[in-house]
């Protein structure tokens, strides 16, 4: 029976460049394997030159495999039934510069074949989920690269798909621009979608991925949850909720005794960008 929840699967997937005479010049994806199931947020990781980009092309279609397989909600990538249950935000979106978002929105609806009502509705929900209701009637020109990047989020998203192909979605953003992006990912996989994103923002990646695989030279060389990948087998962290001091020190001295060594204390819980976020939103609302 067919798996219904495996939204992608390569199976020693390899694309090899040829030059004009047709010999072999590089292997720029080597025999991988993936496997990305609905609700996932995966996040494709590595340096410039790992064949990110090229596995991202194979999955739209644009590129055909030199050898393995691959299949993309349980079809050929090229097959159109695949692609119209795709939406794909590059890492720059050439809007017009004239248009404003709402018109752009509206152009690309009408190239989908949305009219009407149906149309209608479509673009004012993503004009609210990407939170351009203030700006809609602005040409995009006069956007900023957050708010452009929004744009280009919410044509990927114009057709409903279930799988989200995303290239370095958070790059070029300011933090709460970034947080707000990360969020709506978040928001959409909760929803059911599967979302793939191709980044070098390590941070972020960590942030929202569910599952990561390393590429290098063509190659998955690590993958697994984040959890997993961040865990060291011999050191566990332990996360006390506003212990008194008293009640601190005794714990300390208890594991001390057990384990022969002095526990590390420090301040988890909170990041830079939650401080960021914090202080910025606080300042802004002073009256
Ligand atoms: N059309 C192409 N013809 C020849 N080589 C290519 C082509 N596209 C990419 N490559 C090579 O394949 C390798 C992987 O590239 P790419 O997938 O763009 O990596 P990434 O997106 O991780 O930076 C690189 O060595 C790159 O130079
Ligand atoms: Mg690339």
């Amino acid at each position: 029976m067919k798996d219904e929840t495996l939204i992608i699967e390569a199976r020693e997937l390899t694309k090899v460049f040829r030059d004009f005479w047709g010999r072999a010049k590089v292997r720029a994806v080597n025999g991988i394997n993936l496997e990305v199931r609905r609700g996932e947020i995966f996040g494709l990781l590595g340096p410039n030159g790992s064949g990110k980009s090229t596995t991202l092309k194979m999955l739209l279609g644009l590129l055909y495999p030199t050898s393995g397989q691959l299949t993309v909600l349980g079809l050929s990538p090229r097959d159109v039934a695949v692609k119209s249950r795709m939406g794909f935000m590059p890492e720059e979106s050439y809007l017009y510069k004239y248009l404003t978002a709402d018109e752009i929105l509206n152009f690309y609806a009408n190239l989908l074949g949305l009219s009407g009502q149906a149309k209608k509705e479509r673009v004012e929900t993503l004009i609210q989920q990407v939170g351009l209701t203030g700006a809609r009637n602005r040409p995009v020109g006069e956007f900023s690269k957050g708010m452009a990047r929004r744009v280009g989020l919410a044509q990927a998203l114009l057709n409903d798909p279930d799988l989200i192909l995303l290239d370095e979605p958070t790059s070029g953003l300011d933090p709460i621009a970034c947080r707000e992006v990360k969020d709506l990912l978040i928001e959409l996989a909760r929803k059911g979608k599967t979302i793939l994103i191709c980044s070098h923002h390590l941070a972020d990646m960590q942030d929202i991925c569910t599952r990561v695989a390393i590429l290098l030279n063509g190659e998955v060389c690590a993958s697994g949850t984040v959890t997993e990948l961040l865990a060291s087998p011999d050191t566990i962290k332990l996360t006390l909720q506003s212990p008194s001091r008293e009640g601190l020190a005794s714990i300390l001295e208890y594991v001390e005794k057990e384990t022969g060594t002095r526990p590390q204390v420090d301040h988890t819980g909170r990041t830079l960008e939650s401080v960021f976020i914090e202080t910025v939103s606080r300042r802004r609302n002073a009256p």
